[in-house]
């Protein structure tokens, strides 16, 4: 199969959908792949790198859409992306495509096969795709969060693990997933106070079993979570509703009775955001005020460690990959339910149920979809 990657296009977006190391797995199993100049030169990942392990570099987005059978990104594909996609071609990347009705209406048009990462399930019910980056984000959203809280940032000067003799800081996280649980292992790191919330006891167990003592778990109810998020310093919004957008649960009421500095990482943003007051921001601007809070809520935050996020990205969806460039679009789909589970957009038809919902539109069974 000829496999194209074109370099990402969202600002400061560094990360790669393929390194080297998994071109030359696809190249030995036999496969073309066409890489766009310098897509991974910002990470170390220079065009020598590629031509060594048998890929061709092409010089333009255009080349690389028009080569390719099977597109390979990361971020969901931008307005001039989606304009270069065709019927007979397969997209496999992040799409976060239930708040994004523009994307939507691209994909639709372009009739192409859109399986997005997120949505790929595993055995044990979780999202093998979207948990690397959620680890990453979830990791960094504590840095970005101690960051803010620094008087020069804006924020009350607040040191996240305090000192002997002084408070440490009050974290809240609010869902206790992948990204919950790794923004409380940082935080309880740095010697934060760390409270988590999430509605799912069977999780809350295995958060109380995992961290003991030194976190406290508290069931999500609007009572609970606006006592908690108003006596906050850092709140950490890290909800999923899988393929649907996120329930806006911290209200522009809760915002408006915290500490002035205080500060909301709404790592959720990709989906929504699960705070009223959200609103997508990127790497160059990453914060924005609300009733004197500071909001940050960038909608591609492992973009910000690229190499890292890049690599564990690659461990993740290589062997997905593979199965598509071996098998074919459709029959790996049809032989590989978790990959089905990942069918966005097929044959011009919305295929997730959640997206269809939240944007509107018709939703049709994917096995459907395929034989359209
Ligand atoms: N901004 C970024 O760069 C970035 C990067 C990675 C992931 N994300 C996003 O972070 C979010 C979380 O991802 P994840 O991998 O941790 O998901 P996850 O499924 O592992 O965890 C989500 C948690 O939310 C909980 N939850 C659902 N509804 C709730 C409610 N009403 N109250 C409390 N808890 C509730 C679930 O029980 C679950 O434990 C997703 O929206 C994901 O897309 C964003």
């Amino acid at each position: 199969m000829k496999i194209g990657i074109p370099k990402e296009i969202k600002t400061r977006e560094y990360r790669v959908g393929l390194v080297p190391g998994s071109v030359r797995e696809l190249t030995h199993n036999g496969h073309e792949v066409y890489i766009e100049t310098h897509a991974g030169a910002a990470i170390g990942y220079h065009d020598d790198d590629y031509k060594v392990v048998g890929a061709t570099i092409l010089s333009s987005p255009e080349e690389v859409f028009e080569t390719a059978d099977l597109i390979i990104k990361v971020k969901e594909p931008q307005p001039r992306e989606c304009a270069l996609l065709r019927q007979d071609q397969l997209l496999f990347t992040f799409l976060h495509l239930a708040p994004d009705p523009r994307q939507a209406e691209g994909l639709i048009a372009s009739g192409c096969t859109a399986i997005a990462y997120e949505t790929v399930t595993d055995s044990h019910g979780g999202f093998p795709l979207l948990s690397p980056m959620s680890e990453v984000a979830g990791r960094m959203s504590v840095q970005v969060g101690a960051h803010n809280l620094e008087i020069a940032q804006g924020g009350p000067g607040l040191l996240l693990g305090g000192v002997p003799g002084v408070e440490p800081a009050r974290v809240v996280v609010l869902g206790g997933g992948v990204v919950g649980t790794n923004a409380a292992r940082m935080a309880l790191g740095l010697g934060a106070k760390v409270t988590i919330i999430d509605r799912s006891i069977p999780r809350l167990q295995e958060l109380d079993h995992l961290f003991g003592a030194r976190i406290h778990t508290v069931y999500s109810t609007i009572d609970n979570i606006e006592r908690l998020v108003s006596n906050a310093d850092l709140v950490i919004g890290a909800i999923l509703l899988p393929g649907a957008s996120a329930p806006k649960l911290i209200t522009r009421d809760m915002i408006s009775k915290m500490r002035p500095g205080s500060v909301v990482v709404d790592v959720a943003i990709d989906q929504g955001g699960c705070f009223e007051t959200s609103k997508p921001t990127t790497h160059n601007d990453p914060t924005y005020l609300v009733d004197g809070v500071i909001h940050y809520c960038v909608a591609n935050i492992p973009g910000a460690v690229a190499r890292t996020s890049t690599l564990a990205l690659n461990h993740a969806t290589l062997p997905f990959i593979l199965q598509l460039a071996n098998l074919g679009g459709e029959k790996a789909l049809l032989q590989n339910l978790h990959l089905l589970d990942g069918l966005t957009v097929c044959n011009g038809h919305i295929t997730n149920e959640a997206a269809a919902r939240d944007l509107g539109k018709p939703f049709l069974a994917p096995s459907l979809a395929l034989a359209a």
